[in-house]
């Protein structure tokens, strides 16, 4: 079976949710606790076995670049002052079998257009695609969800994407699939639509940032219009791709934050902050002695 070697990281939205932190700085820079975003998808495609991470970019993403590049001058100076504990923690950013590609996508076309812009890296093999605003936590003491994911495309050799429910109300900010059992925690994908009219939507089961695809997707994407919004959407090429192979909606292990909202950022920055080793114990307390 093929091994996914390739992830896919479309980081080149604007961030206008959270201006004007994100005048000058990228998104996916802003840190939960101690880490930016972008390291929480990178570590989590890293956990399951992929080691080419391709960070589709833009303008102003250099800070994203430098971050996963050695930081010699830092390195040298903790170095020198003896410091290892926070010396270990730059060094494990790039771990040394990773490697990372970055690739412009020159125009805001759509994230379907995004996925496109990686195609030549991805050696015409299967490869999971991460956004990094969705920021998922697998259950306590369990696997990621992407190596959830993995184990299932290592059964089923085909597409699979990770869903969850939503309240009815939510359907239209997703992609929303609908299809028939196809074993635990697993359908197949009859119907995927992107950002449907509560009326309109086939189930309440939306796609959360994580999915595993085959290359064909990239012939799909390539030929169908303009879609949701305007944009070429990657929810119509798996729509695309349905008609010639299968493709599964995996309902995963563990919670999302969607740190493209505020609300989502602010309580992924609770949770995981709660459960941080240093600052845990002290800001539980913390927590406790706020009259809310
Ligand atoms: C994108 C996808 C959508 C998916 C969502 C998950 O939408 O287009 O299908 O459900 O991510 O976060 P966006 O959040 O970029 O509007």
């Amino acid at each position: 079976m093929n091994k996914i070697k390739t992830a896919v990281f479309p980081v080149a939205g604007l961030g206008t949710r959270f201006l004007p932190a994100t005048k000058a700085a990228p998104k996916e820079m802003l840190p939960v606790v101690d880490k930016p975003l972008i390291q929480y998808a990178v570590e989590e495609a890293y956990a399951a076995g992929i080691r080419h991470m391709v960070f589709v970019t833009g303008r102003n993403k250099r800070a994203i670049e430098d971050h996963f590049d050695t930081a010699y001058e830092l390195e040298n100076e903790l170095e020198q002052a003896g410091k290892q504990a926070l010396l270990d923690i730059v060094r494990s950013v790039q771990p040394e079998d990773m490697l990372c590609s970055y690739v412009r996508q020159p125009r805001a076309l759509g994230l379907g257009h995004a996925v496109m812009c990686a195609e030549h890296l991805t050696e015409a093999a299967p490869f999971a695609v991460l956004l990094a605003d969705d920021l998922m936590m697998g259950p306590p003491g369990g696997q990621h969800v992407l190596a959830q994911m993995a184990d299932v495309f290592h059964r089923l050799g085909r597409s699979v994407l990770a869903v969850q429910e939503v309240p009815h109300a939510q359907v239209r900010r997703y992609g929303i699939v609908a299809g028939s059992p196809a074993g635990d925690r697993l359908l197949q994908i009859e119907r995927i639509v992107e950002k449907p009219s509560p009326e309109a939507a086939p189930s309440r089961l939306a796609v959360a940032g994580r999915y595993i695809l085959t290359p064909a997707v990239f012939e799909q994407i390539r030929q169908q219009p303009r879609g949701a919004g305007g944009e070429i959407q990657l929810t119509d090429g798996i729509a695309g791709l349905l008609k010639h192979e299968a493709a599964y909606a995996y309902t995963y292990l563990g919670k999302r934050f969607d740190c493209g909202s505020k609300e989502g950022f602010l309580e992924a920055t609770v949770e995981l902050a709660m459960a941080h080793p240093e600052v845990g114990v002290s800001f539980r307390e913390y927590l406790k002695s706020l009259k809310v």
